[in-house]
This record gives structure tokens, sequence and C-alpha cells, in this order.
């Protein structure tokens, strides 16, 4: 291929970080937003956690260089891929409902739907199914050409995150502190490894004890759950009602019931505390701040070259 061509076909393909917009696919591919929430609704039938599964997709796709669907992109020979970045391996998870989705768009509007406007939706989707809000999304976004495990172990927090830190990362990305706290809010619905919470258990902070801040009935159900010599893999609950989006995850964070550290921690600091004892009592304000902060994250874009995928695993061939 000649280098003008190649100048001639980046030039084409740039121009992501496009002015996103509801009701995108109207025209093009009227039917995509029923076709992903019908695989979503099947999913739900299959096995209730894959959609918090799907759910927590968009997090880890939008805070790494944008909501591309960079995510998807299986390892290549020349590209480790995003898939087995630190905070994601063993862990991520229902990729293949994602796949299904684009599938079932392909066959009737084909290269048309991107897969990061897929991940946008079908959270969405995850959320409204659960019994949480139902919101119009924008799309319009066009998937990257590559990924970046390296980008990925550098941005995304690890569960023994503090409030203060977490703080501070979410404002790289302008979301506010109650954006934070809404967004955390996300747990009201899936599960955890224990792998998550080892540390808290029995190590809090290198002192050789747990996390004082855990409230001690609940700290015997985690201790049953995970005991030191477990298969980390094994999993819990993020709330008590782990299939029902609702406001029970503040509900427990006040009673020293979160699960994760960073969870707990935006209960114990103060700058996020009244939030919490907020979305605790009034679920409607949750919600609100939720769709807000999903919208927001949403939006996080960088200008870099895209297409549509044919395949959310990998580009298309040139
Ligand atoms: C605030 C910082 C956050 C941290 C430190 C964090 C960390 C984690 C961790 C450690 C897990 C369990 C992973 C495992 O043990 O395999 C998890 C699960 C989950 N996260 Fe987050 N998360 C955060 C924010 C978010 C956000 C913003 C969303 C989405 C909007 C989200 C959605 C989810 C969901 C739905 C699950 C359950 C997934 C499943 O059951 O497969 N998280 N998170
Ligand atoms: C919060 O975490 C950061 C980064 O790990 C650490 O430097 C800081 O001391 C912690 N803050 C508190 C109050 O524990
Ligand atoms: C945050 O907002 C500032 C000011 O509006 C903007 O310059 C910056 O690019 C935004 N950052 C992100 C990650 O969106
Ligand atoms: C707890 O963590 C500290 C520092 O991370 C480490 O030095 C120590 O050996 C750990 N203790 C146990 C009992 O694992
Ligand atoms: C969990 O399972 C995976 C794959 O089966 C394995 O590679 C990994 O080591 C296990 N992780 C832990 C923490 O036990």
């Amino acid at each position: 291929m000649s280098p003008l061509f190649l100048i001639f076909l980046l030039h084409i393909i740039t121009g992501a970080a496009t002015q996103l917009r509801t009701g995108y696919y109207s025209g093009a591919c009227p039917k995509a937003e029923c076709i992903v929430r019908d695989v979503m609704k099947r999913a739900l039938m299959r096995e209730p956690r894959s959609l918090a599964s799907v759910m927590r997709l968009q997090f880890h796709d939008c805070f790494v260089n944008g909501c591309d669907a960079s995510l998807l992109l299986d390892d290549t020979p020349t590209m480790l891929g995003e898939k087995l970045a630190l905070a994601n391996i063993n862990s991520l998870r229902s990729y293949e409902v994602v796949d299904e989705a684009k599938e079932s768009l392909e066959k009737v509007c084909p290269g048309v739907v991107s897969c990061a406007d897929i991940i946008i939706m079908a959270s969405r989707d995850a959320v409204a199914l659960t019994g949480g809000p139902d919101w119009e999304v924008k799309l319009g976004r066009l998937d990257s050409l590559k990924a970046s495990q390296e980008a990925s172990d550098n941005i995304m927090p690890s569960p023994r995150a503090n409030a203060t830190f977490l703080i501070d990362l979410f404002g790289k990305f302008n979301l506010s502190v109650k954006d934070l706290v809404a967004l955390s809010g996300s747990h009201s619905i899936g599960k955890a490894r224990c792998f998550s919470i080892m540390f808290r258990l029995y190590n809090q902070s290198g002192t050789g004890r747990p996390d004082p801040t855990i409230e001690p009935l609940f700290r015997e159900k985690l201790d049953k759950l995970c005991p030191s010599n477990v298969d980390q893999n094994m999993t819990g609950d993020l709330d008590a009602t782990p299939v029902l989006f609702d406001n029970q995850y503040f509900k427990d964070l006040v009673s020293g019931r979160g699960f994760l550290n960073s969870d707990q921690t935006l209960f114990t600091f103060p700058q996020t505390r009244s939030f919490v004892r907020q979305f605790s009592t009034y679920r409607g304000k949750f919600f609100k701040a939720f769709v807000k902060g999903m919208i927001k994250m949403g939006d996080l874009q960088i200008k870099q070259p895209g297409e549509v995928r044919r395949n959310c695993r990998v580009v298309n061939a040139l």
C-alpha cells in the first residue's frame, strides 16, 4: 500500500470524538436499541449476574482512552489487549453477551452500530432491567483501532483504594464527588471475588489485622466465605440484594456492611459520607445522580482514528 493511500485512509477514518446524540441510529438502524435490549433480557433469564458484568464493562472501557470498545479487543501477536490488565483478568466477564448483541445487529444492519455504543446501550439496559432507572443514551461513538493494557493498568482503581484516592481519580475525568458516590452505587448489583477482600479481612494496610470498619457480624460472614486458605476465585454479593438495582448498597455502607474496601471507605471518609447517607435514604436521589454520572462517563472520548467493527474482538481487516 502506498504511503499516500495510508494518509488518505487515516484522514477519512479520523474524526472520532464526534458529537454524540440520542436517537443516533433511528435512520440507519431503527431497531438497534430494541435489539440490544432483547439480548439483555435473554441474558437476564440465562444468568442474572451477567447484567452486572456487562454494566461494569462501561466503566472499564470509558476510563481507558474513552468509550471506544478498546476493552473488547482480544490480544494479537503485536498488541496486548486490556482483557488481561490487572483490574480485568479473571474478573471481567460476559463479553459473550456483547458478542451476541453485535451478531444480532450485524444481521439486521451490517456495519452500522459500533461496539462502543453497544456497551453504552447494554449498560443502560442492565440497570433498567434489574429495577433501576431507565434513560435515553447518547450514541454515535466509533470503535478504536487499538487497545492499551498499560493504560488500563495505570488507571483502573484497586479495591483497596480509599475515598481520597478515588475522588482524585474521578476528578481527572471531570467526575465530581457526587458522581463518584453515585457511580459506586453500581455495586448494587453483582459479585466480587474473595481475592478482592482478603487483605481487608486479614491484613488491612499491612497491620496484620482486619479492617476495623467492618461490622462484626458481617465480618464473621465474610470470614466464613473467604477463610485465609480459600480458593480466591470464590465470590460474594456486593450488596444484600445483588440482582436488584436499588439503594440497598448505600444502606449496607451505613451499617458497615460494604463488601469492598473501596465501597466502605465512602462512608468512612467525611468527604463522601453525606452523599452515602443521602442516597441510603432517598432512592430517587441516587437514581437521578446515577443516570447523570453514567451519561458523563459515557461522554468520555479522545480524538483518535475509529471505525465500526464487524466483530467486537478484532479490528476490521484493511
Ligand atoms: C469507584 C471505584 C471502583 C472500584 C475500586 C471498583 C472495583 C470493583 C471490584 C474490585 C469488583 C469485583 C472484581 C472481582 O473481585 O473480580 C467490582 C465489581 C463490579 N463493579 Fe466496580 N469498582 C468501581 C467502580 C465501578 C463503577 C463506576 C461501575 C459501573 C458504573 C462498576 C461496576 C461494577 C459491577 C457491576 C461489578 C460486579 C460485576 C460482576 O458481578 O461481574 N464499578 N468493582
Ligand atoms: C489514601 O490512599 C492514598 C493512596 O494509596 C494514600 O497515600 C493516603 O495516605 C490514604 N489516605 C488516608 C487518609 O488513609
Ligand atoms: C474536563 O473539563 C475540562 C474543562 O472543561 C476539559 O478541558 C478537559 O478536557 C475535561 N477532561 C476530560 C477527561 O474530559
Ligand atoms: C501484612 O502486610 C504487610 C505489608 O504489606 C506484610 O509485611 C506482612 O507480612 C503481612 N502480614 C501477614 C500476616 O500477611
Ligand atoms: C482463578 O482462576 C483462574 C482461571 O481459572 C486462575 O488462573 C487464577 O489463578 C485463579 N485466581 C486465584 C486468585 O485463585
